[in-house]
This record gives C-alpha cells, structure tokens and sequence, in this order.
C-alpha cells in the first residue's frame, strides 16, 4: 500500500511535518513568559507562523490571540481580525459573546465560518473607519490579557503599513502595549517588506519596542536527518548527498524543500533508493501544476525584462553589471538593464540582497531554464 505523503507544504506545519528548532523554540516560549515583545522576521515561507504555532503548543497554560493581517486594507479590517481571534481564542465558546458585549459600540455581527465552523467577528464599517475605534478592539485585547495567561500575535504584520492611517494605528497600538507589561506580543513579517522599517527607524512609533528573532533556514544539522527520516516513513531512500542537492536547489527555503521534497515523493515509487534524476522528474511535475502561474507571471514582461530575468535564470544575479552579463542577457545598455531589473523586483519575481539578484521561487528559475527562452 502507498503510505502517507510525508511532505506538506504551503500551510502551517506541525507535528510529524516539522522539524524541530530548538533553539529559536525556546527563545520564543522564554520572551513569552517574561512578557517581552518580540519581532519574529524571515524571508518568506521560511516557517515563522509554523514556529509560533509550534511554541504555543510548548507553552503550557498559554492561550493565543493569533491575528492573521495578511491583505487588510482599512482600519475595519484590522478590527475585524483581531475581534475574530479574539473570539476564536482557546476552545471555550464564552470568548465570542463576551467579545460582542464589549465591542458592541463598534455594532459588531457575529456569523459561522461554513469552512471550518469558527465564530467570525465583523464591526459596523462606518464606525470602524475611524482609527479610534481600534482603541476598542485593543480595549478587549486587554481585558482578555488581564484575566488570562496569553500571548498575543500579529502575524503579517507589515500589513499595517498599507493602511492610509497607519501612522495613527502604529502609535495607538505602541502606546496601548506599552502598558501591558507582561503579555508578550509578538510581531511577525517577511524580511523583504515594511516590516523591519516599522521597529527599526527612528521615526517610527515602534522605534526600540521589541527584541528580533530572526527566522533563517534550518541548519543542515537539524533539516538533513529529519528529511532523510521523512522520506524514510514514506517509503523511500534518501541520503545525503541527495538531500544537500535538495536543500541547495531550493537555497534551504523551508517550504520549497518540503514543496521539492514532496515532488520526489509522488513522482517515484515505493522502496526505490533516490539520485539526482528523480529531481529533475519532479521538476516537471511542479511545472505541470505551475507552469500555468509562471506563464502568466512572464507573459506581461517587455522583451528586455524578460530576457534578463532569463539571464538572472541560467547566469545568476551576482555580478550583473559586469559586460558578460549584459551580453548573455543581450540589453544594449545598463540603463535598460537597470529598469529591467526594477520592475523584476516590483514585480516580486526576483529580489536583490547584498548586490546580488536571487528568484524568490527557485522553480520559475529551473522552469526559465528549461524552457530554454
Ligand atoms: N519547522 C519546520 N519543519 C519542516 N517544514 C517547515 C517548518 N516550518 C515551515 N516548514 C515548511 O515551510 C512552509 C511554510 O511555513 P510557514 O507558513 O510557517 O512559513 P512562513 O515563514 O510563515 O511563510 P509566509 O512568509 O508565507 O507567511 C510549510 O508549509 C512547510 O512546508
Ligand atoms: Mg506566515
């Protein structure tokens, strides 16, 4: 019989899908008990919310208010998520009613998630506009604090910069945390976005406020066993070598090893032992599921910014200034170069760190080369 697939990716993981890290684990249950706040970052699909999720269930006693920001575009959003987690918050069902009572200036209605049966909080929109009404919404997070042990999160969190009165909502939120001494909140955003600018410029309401843990791949030391032993559960043999193949194609990316690893997986059978080819099968199975979105991706770029991206594909990003460079990508000037790579990097296809351009999705990058443009 085909066993499990030993490979998740794409949500939150847990339990026989995560592989432990103890040490940004532990970091984060003692920030939570000493009430120190936190700012997790990483670049994306590295594992923060899978972390939290993971010491919450470490933190015995602690209840979360995990609040999900992810594509909040009012003040009204905000209320609405943190009002749902609250109401969501643990299993007793008393968090929702007492969340409507208390909010219920903000005219609050409460409905049923069909997918998952969860209680979901919206506010009046008229009143919520107004980011004074998030004084509310903050007022139930600290009656809930006061009563019980807890720690708050707020994941996506540079999410807020996109709100026109984030300004007001950051020093609103700053000043009403600040007086919550010891719960912990935690501050959770990819690298690559507001998210570091909201803690670390002086300007900034949240200048200082929080400590940062920083959420970077999983040492080989920890990753490599854990996935050899995965793939062991599901029936096949991987050994080192392979794995280190893996972890470098998708450049220790957690979510696109496990995204990789599964690939493997369903593209081979029960027992067999694992080379390098069964990798390159897998890659057309991914492109068979995303070649759709990377056609759709590529297919508004000029021809100079594709054939750079195609350059940055099959050359790598280290050194394109540099004539050869300039001739495998085949622009006629650095002007041109430059603006390709602009709008490649507005576009969220690639992204430059240290002076060095990198793909955000290791598979648009083999998907371009193999396309052989
Ligand atoms: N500790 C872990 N062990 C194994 N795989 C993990 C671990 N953490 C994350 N992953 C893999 O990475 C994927 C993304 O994890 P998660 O959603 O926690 O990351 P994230 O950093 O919050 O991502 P995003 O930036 O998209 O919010 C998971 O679906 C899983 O495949
Ligand atoms: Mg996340």
């Amino acid at each position: 019989m085909r066993g499990m697939k030993p490979f998740k990716y794409g949500c939150v993981v847990g339990s026989d899908f995560f592989c432990a890290r103890p040490l940004l684990q532990s970091r984060l249950t003692e920030y939570v008990k000493d009430g120190q706040n936190v700012v997790l970052v990483g670049e994306r699909r590295m594992g923060k919310t899978s972390l939290v999720f993971a010491a919450h269930k470490t933190l015995r006693g602690y209840r979360m208010l995990y609040v999900d920001l992810l594509n909040i575009r009012t003040v009204s959003d905000f209320c609405n998520r943190v009002a749902t987690a609250a109401a969501q918050m643990g299993k007793k069902e008393s968090f929702g009613s007492r969340a409507m009572r208390f909010l219920s200036r903000l005219r609050p209605t409460l409905s049923i998630d069909p997918d998952n049966g969860m209680p979901v909080v919206s506010v009046d929109a008229r009143t919520a506009e107004d980011p004074r009404s998030m004084a509310d919404v903050i007022s139930l997070v600290e009656r809930f604090a006061r009563e019980e042990k807890m720690f708050v999160v707020f994941d996506e969190f540079q999410e807020v910069k996109k709100l026109e009165a984030c300004d007001q909502v950051l020093a609103l939120l700053r000043s009403r945390i600040q007086l919550l001494q010891d719960t912990c909140f935690v501050f959770s955003g990819s690298v690559r976005s507001d998210m570091v600018a909201i803690f670390t410029d002086p300007s900034s309401a949240f200048y200082k406020s929080a400590l940062t843990l920083e959420v970077a791949n999983i040492p080989d030391e920890d990753f490599i066993p854990f996935l050899i032993r995965r793939f062991a559960s599901g029936n096949r043999v991987a050994d080192r070598p392979f794995v280190e193949r893996i972890l470098e194609f998708t450049n220790r990316t957690t979510g696109d090893v496990q995204q990789l690893c599964a690939a493997v997986w369903s593209t081979t059978e029960d027992g067999r032992r694992l080379s390098e080819k069964d990798i390159a099968d897998a890659l057309q199975d991914v492109f068979a599921a995303e070649g759709g979105q990377f056609e759709f991706q590529t297919a508004k770029l000029t021809r100079y910014q594709m054939k750079t991206l195609v350059a940055l594909a099959k050359w790598g990003g280290e050194k394109v200034y540099s004539a050869d460079f300039l001739q495998h990508a085949e622009v006629p000037s650095t002007a041109t170069l430059t603006k390709a790579l602009k709008r490649l990097v507005d576009d969220r296809l690639i992204y430059c760190y240290q002076k060095r351009y990198a793909f955000f999705n290791p598979f648009l990058r083999a998907w371009l080369v193999s396309r052989g443009f």
